[in-house]
């Protein structure tokens, strides 16, 4: 009982340290600077780590092997690398096919364990809970084989997205 009490004071305490050191960095463009943070990509071996069964899923999506349905030409075309890559690392690697990153936000600022057990934390530090906007930044009519976008549709195809553990099903975070 009296850990559990010291423990929530703790937790207290560092909101409250965090709450500081917010405001020390804030100043009146504070929400301009919030929005134009730029997060830098990782590559979906790092999010490995921590997501082997996610990870070994999506191997098999169309969606990680979208970078070899490019004839070598076409990999060099920008109009073409954009939906079938996901992003350059800080390092300047192209990352191949639509990884992690494309669908969840480049992950160098929540990719931390002690972060991402924090939902709240890791989406301001730029995780996505990708919707439908997230999908039709590719699939949509700019795709020379575009063949319309039905979200409920694409979303339930095993194709395109990996499973999702039952763990994180069960918890139904959306209520916290
Ligand atoms: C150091 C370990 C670690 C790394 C690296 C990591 N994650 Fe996580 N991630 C976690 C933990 C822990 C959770 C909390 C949920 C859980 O226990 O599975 C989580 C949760 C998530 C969630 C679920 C969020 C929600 O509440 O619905 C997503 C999506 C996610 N991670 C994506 C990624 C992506 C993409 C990467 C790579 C850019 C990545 N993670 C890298 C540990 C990690
Ligand atoms: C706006 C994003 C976007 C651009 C730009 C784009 N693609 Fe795609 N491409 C997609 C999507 C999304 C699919 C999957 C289509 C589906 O299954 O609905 C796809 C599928 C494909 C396929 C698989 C064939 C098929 O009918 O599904 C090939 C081949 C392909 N693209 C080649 C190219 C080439 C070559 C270029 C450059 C000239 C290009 N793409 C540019 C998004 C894009
Ligand atoms: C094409 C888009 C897409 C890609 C690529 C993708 N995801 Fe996801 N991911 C989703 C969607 C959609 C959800 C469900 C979001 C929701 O509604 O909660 C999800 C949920 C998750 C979750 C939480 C749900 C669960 O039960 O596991 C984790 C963790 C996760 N993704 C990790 C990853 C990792 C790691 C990769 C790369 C190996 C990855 N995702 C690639 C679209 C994607
Ligand atoms: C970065 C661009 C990009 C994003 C973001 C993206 N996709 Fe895709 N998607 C593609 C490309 C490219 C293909 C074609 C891959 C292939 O055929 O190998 C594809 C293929 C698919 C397929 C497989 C179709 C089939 O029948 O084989 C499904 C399903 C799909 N996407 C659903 C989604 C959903 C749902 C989302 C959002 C949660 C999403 N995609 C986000 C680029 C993207």
């Amino acid at each position: 009982m009296k850990k559990k009490t010291l423990y929530l004071s703790m937790c207290g305490l560092a909101a409250v340290l965090l709450l500081v050191a917010a405001s020390i960095g804030s100043d009146s463009t504070k929400a301009d600077k919030e929005e134009t943070v730029k997060h830098d990509y990782i590559g979906a071996k790092k999010c490995r780590i921590c997501h082997k069964d996610v990870h070994a899923s999506w191997k098999e999506t169309s969606h990680a092997k979208a970078w070899s349905l490019l004839k070598p030409e076409e990999q060099k075309k920008t109009e073409c690398v954009a939906c079938h890559s996901t992003g350059t690392t800080a390092k300047g690697v192209l990352l191949e096919g639509v990884q992690c990153e494309a669908c969840h936000g480049a992950g160098s600022d929540y990719r931390k364990k002690s972060i991402m057990e924090d939902r709240g934390l890791s989406i301001k530090n730029g995780l996505v809970i990708p919707d439908s906007t997230v999908c039709v930044g590719c699939h949509n009519d700019k795709s020379p084989t575009f063949k319309g976008f039905d979200y409920a549709k694409y979303r339930a195809n095993e194709k395109g997205i990996h499973v999702m553990l039952e763990q994180t099903k069960e918890a139904d975070r959306d209520q916290e």
